[in-house]
């Protein structure tokens, strides 16, 4: 059968329900409990080879550039290899230096952005080792790279992606995980991933089930015209997702801040009238958000905080109005994926509330194939 939204008003809620059955996918028969690593045959790298990466780079646009900053933090992380994204519309410009032992990755759920395949052709030229994580069998990209990790999220037709970018975080993990257990990744710390990993399906889901919390909170965000969104290290390219998606669909000004930068300038512009979205996870830098809160809250900045049960917030200033949305956790490496889901709820339900249509955004195509 042909595939359509059902019985959904939109394809972008129908794909952001199905993120449980697309994270059970990309993780199927890649895990391995009893060596707590993961097994990606179709990277073609084995364990000297993958020992021998030096650096790791990861290539994307738009929202898999930001889940490929997520990704290149778990690799770092849990590989301790030194890794970073960079955009891929940037990327070829600036005449690169291609180095043997680094591996790239290239991050694409339609396989067709044209951005992402001429920074594959521009590493390949230059002799250097790219692997794809790439949506749709048979793409462009997944062709270019010849080898790498397919996500199976299934069809994505919205234009705003949800259930690809869910995916491509976990393929992050597997990744990760595989690079660090070759290295010095402890076969405790190996099985402790593996089995978070294995009890995400079911997390989504919990989140997903958010989401009449989340409807009241969004439709509030939606009457501004500017706001903030704001994480740190593992929770900025949070933020950053975040703030694509609430721009994407609502088209208000959705600005993604590093929580630490606000003292160094924006924070001149909260107001009443500018909400903040702020990601607040449990863990080592959650005493430093939740100042940063306060210095919000104290300047009649509404909040919307997505934190963990287990974070006290302390007494927010009681002029400002606060949302509180504790999302499921899991490991703190992975908390990243559960978050940004929590996010594209808050987005929909705000462009819902506007009444814009959501599946076509204005001005934007679902795969940006011309340079
Ligand atoms: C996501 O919501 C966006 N529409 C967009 O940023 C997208 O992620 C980007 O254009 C990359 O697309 P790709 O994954 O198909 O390469």
């Amino acid at each position: 059968a042909a595939y359509d939204a059902g019985q959904h008003e939109s394809f972008m809620r129908k794909e952001m329900l199905e993120q449980p059955e697309a994270a059970e996918r990309v993780l199927r028969g890649r895990l391995d409990e009893r060596f707590g690593t993961s097994h990606l045959g179709g990277l073609d790298l084995d364990a000297r080879d993958l020992r021998a990466v030096r650096r790791v780079k990861v290539l994307g646009c738009g929202s898999a550039y930001y889940v490929g900053q997520m990704g290149a933090g778990l690799i770092e992380e849990l590989a301790r290899v030194p890794a970073d994204a960079e955009s891929a519309s940037e990327f070829r410009y600036r005449n690169p230096i291609i180095e043997p032992d680094t591996l790239y990755v290239a991050v694409s759920q339609s396989g067709e952005t044209v951005d992402t395949l001429l920074a594959v052709q521009e590493i390949r030229r230059k002799g250097g080792q790219v692997v794809g994580l790439v949506n749709v069998v048979g793409s462009a990209i997944a062709r270019e790279a010849g080898r790498g990790i397919y996500l199976h999220a299934g069809p994505e037709v919205a234009v705003a992606s949800t259930k690809a970018l869910t995916t491509m975080h976990l393929a992050f993990s597997l990744l990760a995980l595989q690079l660090g257990r070759v290295r010095d990744l402890s076969i405790a710390d190996g099985r402790r991933l593996v089995q978070a990993l294995q009890r995400l399906p079911e997390q989504l889901g919990e989140v997903l089930a958010l989401e009449d919390q989340l409807v009241p909170v969004a439709a509030r965000l939606a009457e501004a015209e500017s706001l903030f969104f704001v994480g740190r290290v593992r929770g900025y390219p949070v933020a950053r997702e975040g703030a694509q998606k609430f721009k994407e669909i609502t088209y208000r000004h959705a600005e993604a801040y590093q929580t630490s930068e606000l003292k160094h300038g924006p924070l001149a512009l909260i107001s009443p009238a500018v909400p903040t979205v702020a990601v607040v996870p449990d863990d080592e830098l959650t005493e430093r958000n939740v100042a940063a809160l306060h210095e919000i809250a104290a300047r009649g900045g509404p909040l919307v905080v997505l934190t963990h049960a287990a974070v006290d917030l302390g007494d927010l200033p009681s002029q400002a109005e606060v949302s509180r949305i504790d999302v499921p956790r899991s490991e703190r490496e992975l908390d990243a994926v559960l978050l940004t889901v929590a996010l594209q709820l808050l987005a929909y339900h705000a462009a819902a509330a506007l009444g814009h249509d959501i599946d076509k955004p204005r001005n934007l195509a679902k795969s940006v194939t011309v340079e």
